[in-house]
């Protein structure tokens, strides 16, 4: 075994399982698991605090100008064995879930600004390696030359399937076309906007999850960190 680190970027497409893989992973090699979207939904929820979105429409100069405000971090909670994302040193795990959040994240996303300042972030994070990062622009902007590239995906059926799953067992009622119709939508957004869109980098590897157990995928993703691992040893020799 090797004492090297590697940078693991995940990108893919949404509700696909993205960031579990993405945690386990992490969990297996002792490396930090940072998740980007965390902190794109960390500046949302200070734009909406500070009355920047109003129907959906972002107050960009205003966001701008007011970013060297806004401080970013992720604490390790070893009560739940994960880390919790800060906005200004208050712990906001939670409300960057929230409904609020969610519906206007993307806009705020699209702000060339505000993705510079977070991969200038994302970036230092993983300057010791040991990092496996999950978003949608991971292999292509932030950690262009990581050693393994992954770009998930799954057909938006089953990802709405999960997705409808998950909040039925958490009680809410939901339809399924909706569901459905918000996923297919919100990969519209994310492929097709200006800045940063979600594209597999030439050098990722696809695991379409589409019919694999979490722990087939799991084998398969720690087979191929195993075999970056190797080859960096090897190479050393
Ligand atoms: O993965 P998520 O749903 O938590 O992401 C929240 C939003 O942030 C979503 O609109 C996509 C965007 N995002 C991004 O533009 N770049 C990333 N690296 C991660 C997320």
């Amino acid at each position: 075994m090797t004492n090297h680190k590697i940078i693991v970027a995940i990108d893919g497409h949404s509700s696909c399982g993205k960031s579990t893989i993405a945690k386990a992973v992490a969990a297996r090699f002792g490396y930090i698991f940072i998740d980007s979207g965390a902190m794109y939904r960390a500046v949302t929820l200070f734009a909406l605090r500070h009355q920047l979105i109003a129907d959906g429409e972002v107050n960009r100069e205003k966001l701008i100008s007011m970013l060297p405000q806004i401080k970013i971090e992720f604490r390790y909670n070893p009560e739940i064995q994960k880390s919790d994302t800060y906005l200004n040193g208050e712990n906001v795990e939670n409300e960057i879930r929230q409904l609020p959040v969610s519906q206007n994240v993307s806009p705020v996303a699209t702000i060339a600004e505000v993705r510079e300042a977070m991969v200038r972030l994302q970036q230092e994070m993983g300057k010791n390696k040991g990092i496996v990062m999950d978003g949608r622009d991971i292999g292509t902007v932030v950690f262009p030359d990581a050693e393994l590239k992954l770009f998930v995906t799954a057909t938006p059926e089953i990802r709405a399937q999960r997705r409808y799953d998950e909040l039925t067992a958490k009680g809410e009622t939901v339809s399924f076309p909706e569901i459905l119709e918000n996923v297919v939508e919100r990969d519209r957004i994310d492929s097709t906007r200006e800045v940063s869109p979600l594209r597999k980098a030439d050098d990722a590897l696809i695991l379409d999850n589409s019919n694999l157990t979490r722990e087939v995928q799991l084998s398969w993703v720690i087979a191929k960190v195993e075999e970056r691992l190797n080859g960096i040893s090897l190479n050393d020799r």
